[in-house]
């Protein structure tokens, strides 16, 4: 019998403290509600190592809990071998994507490379604004387009 292969998604984000944890978390909700655990391995990861080892922003966290979601991750930075481990590297932002470009170590890598918002179906956004100095609204806005946008990568990948 054959084996649906599975798809391997690694979320990408400046630090690994607020969006690409939280986007993690969202997705592994939908993935779970949809008794499709055993078809993803999901892992979020930073481009710089300054928060490796911390837990998420405890604003972030917050902000979670009171969607619904426990964030259990701990930030790391992005090593050269997940290009060759996932089949998806999602990008929050411009600087993301051009941060990863820079160190995708082949042209196959690069092709991995997508942007979250591409996967948005009600926000027309291309970025995913870095909370990192902001509010409470800008908390309130990643937690929103990262559920639509997870919503349609899950939907996307399904086919
Ligand atoms: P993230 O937010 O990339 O969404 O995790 C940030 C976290 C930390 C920093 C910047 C953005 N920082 O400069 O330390």
């Amino acid at each position: 019998m054959n084996k649906k292969p599975v798809t391997k998604i690694l979320f990408v984000c400046l630090g690994n403290i607020c969006r690409s944890p939280m986007a993690e978390t969202i997705f592994n909700k939908i993935i779970t509600e949809h008794h499709a655990q055993d078809d993803y391995v999901v892992d979020s990861a930073g481009l710089i190592g300054f928060h490796a080892g911390e837990p998420a922003d405890i604003r972030m966290q917050r902000h979670a809990r009171n969607h619904g979601y426990n964030i259990t991750h701990i930030s790391r930075k992005i090593r050269e071998y997940d290009f060759d481990e996932y089949n998806y590297i999602v990008a929050m932002d411009d600087d993301n994507i051009r941060r990863l470009n820079d160190i995708a170590p082949t042209l196959e890598a690069q092709s991995k490379i997508v942007r979250m918002t591409d996967f948005c179906r009600k926000y027309s956004v291309s970025n995913v604004p870095d909370p990192y100095y902001g509010g409470y609204q800008d908390f309130e806005h990643v937690v929103s387009i990262l559920e639509d946008a997870c919503n349609g990568l899950f939907e996307e990948s399904r086919q």
